[in-house]
C-alpha cells in the first residue's frame, strides 16, 4: 500500500509539457544566447528562490552547490515518458528507473500525474506506480504536475476536479486541506443545508433510474432520491427520465417499429413506454444518458449498459429500506396517458406509496413532483406529502400573482440554475428576483441543471462544480440542490469549508454574478442574450385531468370524443 508515501507529495498547477526543444531547456536559451544558469545565479543574490525546476539534468549540475547557503531546493522535472532529456540523450522513461542518480544532483522531482496514477486507453485510472514510495524511499521530494479544471481527465473522477486531487492528497495522517481531505464520515457540516435530491439517482455515474444509479445515490450522501415515474402498456409504473424509451434504453433494437410520433409529449418520434408491456421494457438495457457528448464529454463509458430498471414498487421497497431521508416521485404527462391510453398514473402512484405505507409514516419525506397542477391537487388532502411545482422554462421573474397561484398547489418549487442566476454566454450577470418572490410565500426552492461537466459550468466558477454549487447554496440559500451527481454536492457539504460562516480561511465561497463579466472586454463579447419572460399566472393552472379511458381495446367514437372533451396534453 503506497497511500502513507504520499505525505511529501505537492500538486502543481502547470501546463503540459511538450517535448522537443522545450523552452525549458538550457540548451534552447543557450541557442538564443541567454545563459539562464547565470540569471539565476546573478538573481539570487538578491531574492530567494524556494524551488528552481527544470527538465535538464546538465543545467540543474550547474547549479548545484552555487545558490551559496540558501535552501533553494533543486527539482528535476520530468516530461513525458518517450521526450529525450537532451544532457544525457536518455528517454525520461529511461532516467526514471533509475531514480538514485537523481538524488546527486537533486533535493526532489516533478512528474506529470499519470506518472503517479496512469490513465489506461479506455481513460479509467490503473492501480498507482510505485514511483511515490521509491522516490521518498530514497528521500527525494514528490511534485505531481499537469492538473486543470477544465481538461477531461479520468472517467474515476466523475468531472469534479477535487475527486482528482484527493486522489493524490487524502490520507488520514497527512492534512494538506482540511476543507475536502478527510471528511468521509462527517455528517453535513452546516446547519439547514440545502437537501441532495438526485436527478434518476447518481445518473452522472450510471445510467438514470437503474438500480446501480440508485445504489450509487446512497452511498454517494444523497438525500433525498427520485424516481420520474413512466407508465408501461399493461399499467406497470417504472421509473425513467422520459416516457421515450429510445435514449435511455435500448428500445432502438428492438423496438423500432413502434416507435411514434406523441405531439402531446415531444415534438420527434419516440419508441413510448405505454406502448411496450413491462416485460417487453424489462427485457431492454439501459443506456447511460450522455447530456454533454456534443462537447465530447462521455460519462463513465464502462458503465454503459449496466443496472436494470426498476418498478416503483421496487424502487419504494428499496428507498424505505435505505438511509435516505426522503424521496421524490415526479409525474407527468398524466392528461395524454388517461385520455388517450387509458393509464391513471395518479392512482398507480398513490396506491404504491399506499401500499408500501408512506402515506403514514413520518421518518421519510414525500414529494410528489409535477409540472401539472391538477396533477398535484390530487394530492392536496394527503399531509404526508409535500407538493413540488416544477418550472421547466428559464424564467426572469415570479410576479406575485404567479407565485400566489403555484403556492395554491404546491409547497415547493423546482426551477432551473438560469432562473435563479442570469446568464448570457456562460457568464453570470446578475441574481433575478425569482428566489426572494418565492421565499417571501414560503415555496421552498429547489434548483436544478447543475453538472460536474466543466462546459457547463459558467466562466466565473473556474470550472469547478462546487463553486458552482456554493454559489447557489451558500450565495442564494435554496432549499435543495438537484444534481446527477450527489457525490460531488455531498462532498462540499461534509465539508467544514461549505459554511461561509464559519470563517476558515479556505471557505469556498460562492461567486458574485456580474464580477467576472466586468473584466471581460465587450468588444470581445458576442451579444447579450435575450432575457428570459416572467412567470405568466395566466400559465400556472391547468385544466382538470380528463377521466381514464375505459375499455381500450375498442377504440370507438364515444372514446375518441371523451378524449377530445378531456383536453389532453397542455398548453403552456
Ligand atoms: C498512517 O501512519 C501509520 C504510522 O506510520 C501507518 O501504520 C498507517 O498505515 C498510515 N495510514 C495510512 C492510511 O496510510
Ligand atoms: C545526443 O545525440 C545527438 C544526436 O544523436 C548528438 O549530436 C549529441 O552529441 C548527443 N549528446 C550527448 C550528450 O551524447
Ligand atoms: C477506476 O474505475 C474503474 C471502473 O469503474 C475501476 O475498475 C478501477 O479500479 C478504478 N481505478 C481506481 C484506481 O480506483
Ligand atoms: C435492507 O438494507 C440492508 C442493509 O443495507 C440490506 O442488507 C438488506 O438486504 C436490505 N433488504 C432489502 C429487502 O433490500
Ligand atoms: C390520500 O389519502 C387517502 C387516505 O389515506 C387515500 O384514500 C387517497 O387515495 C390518497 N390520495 C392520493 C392521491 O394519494
Ligand atoms: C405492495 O407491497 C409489497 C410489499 O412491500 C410488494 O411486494 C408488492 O410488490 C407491492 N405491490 C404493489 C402493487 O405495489
Ligand atoms: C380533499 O378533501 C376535501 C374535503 O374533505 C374534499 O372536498 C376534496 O374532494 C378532497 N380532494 C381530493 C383530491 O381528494
Ligand atoms: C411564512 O411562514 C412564516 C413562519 O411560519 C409565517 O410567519 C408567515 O406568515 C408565512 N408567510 C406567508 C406569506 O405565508
Amino acid at each position: 500500500m503506497m497511500m502513507q508515501h504520499l505525505l511529501l507529495v505537492f500538486l502543481l498547477l502547470h501546463g503540459a509539457a511538450a517535448a522537443g526543444n522545450h523552452p525549458a531547456y538550457d540548451l534552447f536559451y543557450k541557442e538564443h544566447k541567454l545563459d539562464p544558469a547565470k540569471f539565476v545565479l546573478t538573481a539570487s543574490e538578491m531574492v530567494f528562490f524556494d524551488y528552481i525546476s527544470s527538465p535538464e539534468i546538465g543545467f540543474l549540475k550547474s547549479l548545484n552547490g552555487k545558490l551559496g547557503k540558501a535552501k533553494t531546493k533543486l527539482i528535476f522535472r520530468f516530461l513525458d515518458a518517450d521526450a529525450v532529456e537532451p544532457s544525457t540523450n536518455q528517454t525520461y522513461s529511461s532516467i526514471l528507473k533509475n531514480l538514485a542518480t537523481i538524488k546527486s544532483f537533486a533535493s526532489g522531482i516533478l512528474v506529470p500525474k499519470s506518472y503517479i496514477w496512469p490513465v489506461n486507453k479506455d481513460e479509467y485510472l490503473d492501480p498507482s506506480t510505485t514511483l511515490v514510495t521509491d522516490a521518498h524511499n530514497l528521500g527525494l521530494e514528490v511534485y505531481a504536475s499537469n492538473f486543470a479544471n477544465d481538461q477531461p481527465a479520468s472517467y474515476n473522477y466523475s468531472f469534479d476536479p477535487t475527486v482528482e486531487y484527493l486522489q493524490f492528497i487524502d490520507n488520514p495522517n497527512f492534512s494538506v486541506d482540511a476543507c475536502l481531505a478527510h471528511n468521509k464520515d462527517n455528517a453535513a457540516a452546516k446547519k439547514n443545508r440545502p437537501l441532495i435530491i438526485t436527478r434518476n439517482g447518481a445518473s452522472g455515474v450510471f445510467a438514470g433510474c437503474t438500480d446501480l444509479a440508485y445504489q450509487q445515490a446512497v452511498k454517494d450522501g444523497a438525500d433525498i432520491i427520485d424516481c420520474s415515474v413512466q407508465m408501461s402498456k399493461d399499467g406497470v409504473a417504472f421509473c425513467l427520465d422520459s416516457a421515450d424509451l429510445m435514449s435511455d434504453t435500448t428500445a432502438m433494437d428492438s423496438f423500432m417499429s413502434r416507435s411514434a410520433l406523441v405531439p402531446e409529449i415531444q415534438k420527434n418520434n419516440g419508441i413510448f413506454s405505454f406502448d411496450l408491456t413491462w416485460s417487453e421494457i424489462e427485457s431492454l438495457k439501459p443506456v447511460l444518458a450522455n447530456p454533454l457528448s456534443s462537447a465530447n464529454l462521455l460519462r463513465n463509458p464502462a458503465a454503459k449498459n449496466m443496472g436494470k430498471l426498476m418498478t416503483l414498487a421496487k424502487f419504494l421497497d428499496f428507498a424505505k429500506n435505505s438511509t435516505v431521508s426522503g424521496i421524490l416521485i415526479n409525474i407527468e404527462n398524466a392528461p395524454y396517458l388517461a385520455s388517450k391510453k387509458g393509464l391513471d398514473i395518479v392512482t398507480a402512484v398513490s396506491s404504491a406509496l399506499i401500499n408500501a405505507s408512506y402515506d403514514k409514516q413520518i421518518t421519510q419525506k414525500v414529494l410528489i413532483q409535477s409540472d401539472d397542477t391538477s396533477v398535484l391537487s390530487m394530492f392536496k388532502n394527503n399531509s404526508s406529502y409535500n407538493r413540488v411545482f416544477k418550472v421547466d422554462e428559464t424564467i426572469s421573474d415570479a410576479p406575485k400573482p404567479a407565485v400566489d397561484e403555484i403556492k395554491q398547489f404546491a409547497d415547493a418549487v423546482n426551477i432551473a440554475k438560469t432562473s435563479l442566476i442570469a446568464s448570457s454566454n456562460s457568464f453570470l450577470t446578475s441574481f433575478t428576483p425569482v428566489m426572494d418572490e418565492m421565499h417571501a410565500a414560503n415555496l421552498s426552492i429547489y434548483v436544478f441543471g447543475l453538472r460536474n461537466e466543466f462546459v457547463s459550468i459558467p466562466f466565473d466558477c473556474f470550472s469547478d462544480p462546487m463553486v458552482e454549487i456554493a454559489t447557489y447554496a451558500a450565495g442564494l440559500a435554496v432549499d435543495g440542490i438537484v444534481t446527477e451527481f450527489p457525490a460531488t454536492a455531498s462532498a462540499y457539504f461534509r465539508s467544514p469549508c461549505s459554511d461561509v460562516e464559519a470563517n476558515l480561511p479556505f471557505s469556498i465561497l460562492p461567486v458574485e454574478p456580474g464580477s467576472l463579466l466586468k473584466e471581460a472586454q465587450p468588444e470581445l463579447l458576442p451579444p447579450a442574450q435575450a432575457p428570459a419572460p416572467a412567470l405568466d399566472a395566466a400559465d400556472i393552472v391547468d385544466p382538470p385531468l380528463p377521466p381514464v379511458l375505459v375499455g381500450l381495446k375498442e377504440v370507438s367514437k364515444s372514446s375518441v370524443e371523451e378524449a377530445k372533451n378531456a383536453k389532453g396534453g397542455r398548453d403552456h
